[in-house]
Formats: C-alpha cells, sequence, structure tokens
C-alpha cells in the first residue's frame, strides 16, 4: 500500500495531535445540535455500507455501526484514527479504520458504499475537487453523500469573515465579507493548537459538488428547537441564524 500523501490540511489537523478529541467530546455544538441533527437526517441505517470521511475522533462511526451500518471511517490524522480505533474495540464494534487523505481513498474499492458521511471537515480540506471525487468513484450510483458543514454565509473568520455580537436572544452575526474564499490558521472555539479553516462560498461548493458528478438532492438548515435552546443556552442563536448547513448530495 502506497503512504498517505500529505498537504496543508493533513499536516494541519495531525498538528493538532490529541486535543481534537477533548474538543470534539466537550463541544455543545457538536453534541447537543450538530450530530444528533444529522444522525436523524441520516435516517435508518440498519445494513448501509457507510463511509465516514474526516471520521475525526469517531464518535458517528460508533453510532452508525451500533445501529446496525456496516461501517468504514477515514480520517488524516494518526492520533484521532487511533482513538477511534481503540474506542470501537472497546465498545465491541467492527469499524475497518484507515488513516488517508480524503483526497486519494486507496485501498477502497469503486462502488462499495451506500452512503459517504462529511461532516464537518469538507469546508477543511485543502482539495475539495480530489475529496469529492474520491467520494463518488467510492460510492454506488445512486448512492448518498452527506455532509455538514459551517454554513457557507458566514465565513467563520472572526476577524475578517464574520463578527458575532449581543447575547441569548438578541445575539446576531455581523457578515463582513463573504466573497473572497481563502485559508487562515486559527485555534478552534476552546483550543490552543492553531489549525487551517477555510471558507469557500455556496456557488464554489454548488460547482464542484456538480463537477465530481453528483446532483443536488436536498438542502437542509437545521434549526435548534425550543427546547434545544432552553437546555443549552449557546443554542439559542440557531433558533434563528443557519450556523449549519447540511447537503445530500446523489451520484448520477
Ligand atoms: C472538524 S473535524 C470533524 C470530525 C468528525 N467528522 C466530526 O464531525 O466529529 C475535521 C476532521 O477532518 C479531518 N481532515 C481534515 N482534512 C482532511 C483530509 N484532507 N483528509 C482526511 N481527513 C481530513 C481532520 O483530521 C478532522 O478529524
Amino acid at each position: 500500500m502506497p503512504d498517505m500523501q500529505h498537504d496543508s490540511s493533513t499536516l494541519s489537523w495531525n498538528a493538532m495531535g490529541e486535543e481534537w478529541l477533548t474538543l470534539a467530546q466537550t463541544g455543545e455544538s457538536r453534541m447537543r445540535f450538530i450530530m444528533p441533527h444529522m444522525l436523524r437526517y441520516m435516517g435508518d441505517v440498519r445494513g448501509l455500507r457507510i463511509l465516514d470521511l474526516g471520521c475525526g475522533e469517531g464518535g458517528y462511526a460508533r453510532k452508525l455501526a451500533a445501529a446496525g451500518a456496516i461501517v468504514t471511517a477515514v480520517d488524516c490524522s494518526e492520533a484521532a484514527l487511533a482513538y477511534a480505533q481503540r474506542q470501537a474495540s472497546a465498545e465491541g464494534l467492527d469499524i475497518a479504520h484507515h488513516l488517508r487523505n480524503s483526497n486519494d481513498l486507496f485501498g477502497l474499492a469503486d462502488a462499495s458504499f451506500d452512503v459517504v458521511l462529511s461532516s464537518m471537515m469538507l469546508m477543511d480540506v485543502e482539495d475539495l475537487a480530489g475529496t469529492l471525487r474520491e467520494a463518488a468513484r467510492v460510492l454506488e450510483p445512486g448512492g448518498r453523500m452527506l455532509v455538514s458543514m459551517l454554513h457557507p454565509c458566514f465565513d467563520g473568520n472572526h476577524e475578517t469573515g464574520i463578527g458575532r455580537q449581543g447575547a441569548g436572544e438578541t445575539r446576531e452575526v455581523v457578515v463582513k465579507n463573504y466573497f473572497e474564499p481563502r485559508a487562515w490558521s486559527a485555534p478552534l472555539p476552546n483550543g490552543s493548537t492553531p489549525v487551517i479553516w477555510r471558507h469557500r462560498t455556496l456557488s464554489e461548493y454548488v460547482k464542484a459538488f456538480l463537477a465530481a458528478g453528483f446532483v443536488i438532492s436536498d438542502m437542509h438548515e437545521p434549526r435548534a428547537t425550543a427546547e434545544e435552546a432552553a437546555a443549552f443556552p449557546s443554542l439559542t442563536m440557531i433558533r434563528r441564524i443557519p450556523l449549519f448547513l447540511y447537503w445530500e448530495l446523489m451520484k448520477c
């Protein structure tokens, strides 16, 4: 087998080491909002062959396997993948793990998955076109790619892209600049190790999906329920502002 070829995204996420594991598992928006909404959006996964692309600490892969899916998990981070592997075996779950750059899924056969999940990772990858090309390659015709991302309406760079002001019910997002796809390095919320972030516009994503041979079969802007906001005040803003965007893509 060839080794994984690094690029700026794989180097940057490897340099994070184990920091992401704690941030992921304690992050209220991931644990209480993005993940449960995505798992509901995916529907019944029993018997489906699912590739968790950019699996991170493997939380989705474990939940999907426990729900009856046949799961393969891929990530470029050695620390994250090692943790995901350990946890899966501790929980008695049979999940195949592979260290890969998402733009080269060598060893994974063409048309061998029903679903590719890409949770909060497409905006991180350097090679968006290559990642989508590989996702399309490993999907069966008619297979689905389910994607979550920071809503591209908002460039997540708090200095130059978006601002936030106010608190609670009146917290606002201020769009400072939308039109300049670019990369920058900054720690994740509550983190200390810088990682590369990227902003791409909505049209850039749509054009990349179409170029890779996908059709867009659905878009979803998950909204926090009143109950979620009452239980977790940090989610209050997502009652009014769509901070995240989910896509369902179909391989033609
Ligand atoms: C924000 S984390 C999301 C992790 C997980 N999907 C989740 O939602 O908890 C982004 C993940 O994508 C991985 N990643 C970034 N660039 C990648 C690439 N080019 N190939 C494979 N994985 C990549 C990182 O190592 C990291 O685990």
